[in-house]
């Protein structure tokens, strides 16, 4: 008998309950033992922040965010160790070129000195929304840029370069539909926004996937009509793309027409209704530091703002450095290159997406409500329904107590994405004005945690919401009207 013909007597490989990861350990960190009692003072000296709470200290996953903190390849470590800290077209930038051609399409980054430069390397993602928002934000005034959900920095760059920004989110995200694409804009809203006043909007952004609304993906269906409405009034429409390979899985797993086609065909398409994008290679760049803002040659944006990438080079070589490193060190650049091969791969993104659809699968039949279905990246508990049948109120800052304590008592780091991130204190009238979105998102890091460590924070949580009584409000004791008060502020418990 051969072997081929013996396998058929068994339950294939791919039907078995668990299967092993597609990767195993490199090299691993110990870490420091503390107890409950010493992280709760350390806490309170911090002004239960837990953005100043030492990493060092944080005995269980720190969830905080999924920005910067991959664990690298092999590869990619490798990759470091031939990096080229040349001042000029250092080694990395050539490959890195050929790489950013492959993923998004030849049209994104030009031949230097031969064609109009439109791609510009960043330092990170923040870096690059900046150089793009302040050469539109002198276009005129009252402008807006609507979005399916801008990201905290991203908002706060528009607003700082003078424009509004604007979030048309699609779905109500706290219900439990069964939709997958809940990171989709409001097409409708769109549309009612640019006849009334499309002269106001320089660009129209669409954030795959939809970090503010969930970590949801959004649909091509979604992509392809948005970009039809924007053009339609001459408007280019550009990505966030800080998780375009995430997003990409989500079509090809959940939009029919995309069902069997390639992960980098559907990238690929994804960008082709696009005219630029920012991205923060922190997240799928798999990479710790890093980001870009990349203009199609031949599309509306180049051809609405001539000269401006004439400008945004010459903003680049201020405030970062020579195009080819772009505020990047060789060695970032060499494992970017290598890093943005690899996240592209079927059977890597399928574990990555696995695997925080388990840890909310884990959340859920612990009784604590989260948004389903679960994201990309990250796992968003709904704090108004967490803290159900409580006394906590709105300007009780329940996600920010909730962080604190878990942190304390188990250990875990998470992150407020609610109330008091995107909420403000109206001086005038004395009050809290709330967002529509009241989470606490619970971010995995890529290639960096196994299921026990999440198995872990799903028990934490169950603790804290089987007690959730005599979980307190907070008090903002500096910084309620700051702007991104979260990342200053401090807090005692009520
Ligand atoms: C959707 C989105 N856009 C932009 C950014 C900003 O990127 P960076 O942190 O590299 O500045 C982030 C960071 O988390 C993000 O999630």
């Amino acid at each position: 008998m051969s072997f081929r013909s013996l396998l058929k007597k068994f339950p294939n490989e791919k039907d078995l309950a668990s299967r092993p990861r597609p990767y195993f350990n490199h090299s691993v960190e110990m870490k420091k033992i503390f107890t409950a009692e010493e992280r709760a003072d350390i806490l309170q000296k911090v002004g239960l922040n837990v953005f100043f709470f030492p990493s060092e200290m944080i005995t269980g996953c720190d969830l905080l965010s999924d920005s910067g903190v991959t664990t690298m390849t092999n590869e990619q470590w490798a990759a470091l160790h031939v990096g080229d800290e040349a001042y000029g077209s250092n080694r990395g930038y050539f490959l890195l070129r050929d790489q950013i051609r492959t993923t998004f399409g030849d049209h994104f980054f030009n031949e230097p000195g031969k064609e109009a430069p439109n791609a510009f390397l960043f330092h990170q993602g923040r870096a690059s929304e900046d150089a793009l928002f302040t050469q539109i934000g002198g276009f005129g005034s009252e402008l807006v840029i609507p979005s399916n959900g801008h990201f905290d920095t991203t908002g706060a760059n528009i607003e700082a370069n003078g424009m509004t920004a604007l979030n048309l989110f699609a779905d109500d995200l706290s219900s439990n539909s069964a939709n997958h694409f809940k990171g989709n804009m409001n097409v409708e809203r769109l549309r009612s926004l640019l006849a009334e006043s499309a002269d106001r909007v320089p660009l129209v952004y669409l954030t795959v996937t939809n970090n503010t609304a969930g970590g949801q993906p959004v649909s091509m269906a979604n992509i392809k009509e948005v970009a039809e409405v924007a053009h339609g009034y001459g408007i280019p429409l550009f990505f966030d793309a800080c998780r375009f390979a995430e997003n990409a899985w989500f079509i090809q797993n959940h939009e029919a027409k995309y069902k069997g086609k390639e992960i980098d065909a559907i990238v690929r398409e994804m960008f082709g209704s696009v005219d630029g994008f920012t991205i923060s290679y922190k997240k799928d760049g798999l990479v710790n530091m890093g980001g870009g803002l990349f203009i199609r040659n031949d599309g509306l944006f180049s051809k609405k703002y001539p000269g401006v990438a004439e400008r945004i080079l010459d903003y680049q070589i201020l405030k970062e450095g020579h195009p080819t490193y772009g505020g990047l060190s060789g060695r970032d650049i060499m494992a970017l290159a290598v890093g943005l091969k690899l996240v592209t791969k079927g059977e890597y993104l399928a574990h990555r997406i696995s695997q925080v659809r388990e840890f909310g699968e884990g959340m859920r039949r612990a009784g604590i409500p989260i948004i389903t279905p679960t994201g990309g990246h990250a796992v968003y508990v709904d704090v108004n329904k967490f803290f159900e049948g409580t006394d906590m109120k709105p300007d009780d800052f329940g996600g920010v107590s909730l962080c604190a304590v878990l942190l304390g008592a188990y250990g875990h780091r998470a992150c407020e994405l609610g109330y008091f991130t995107f909420g403000r204190y109206d001086r005038e009238r004395k009050l809290e004005v709330v967002p529509e979105v009241n989470f606490v998102r619970f971010a995995v890091p890529r290639l960096r945690y196994e299921r026990e460590d999440l198995d872990a924070v799903v028990q934490a949580m169950k603790a804290l919401h089987d007690n959730k009584d005599v979980i307190p409000g907070v008090r903002v004791a500096y910084g309620r009207e700051l702007s991104l008060r979260h990342f200053k502020a401090r807090f005692e418990f009520k």
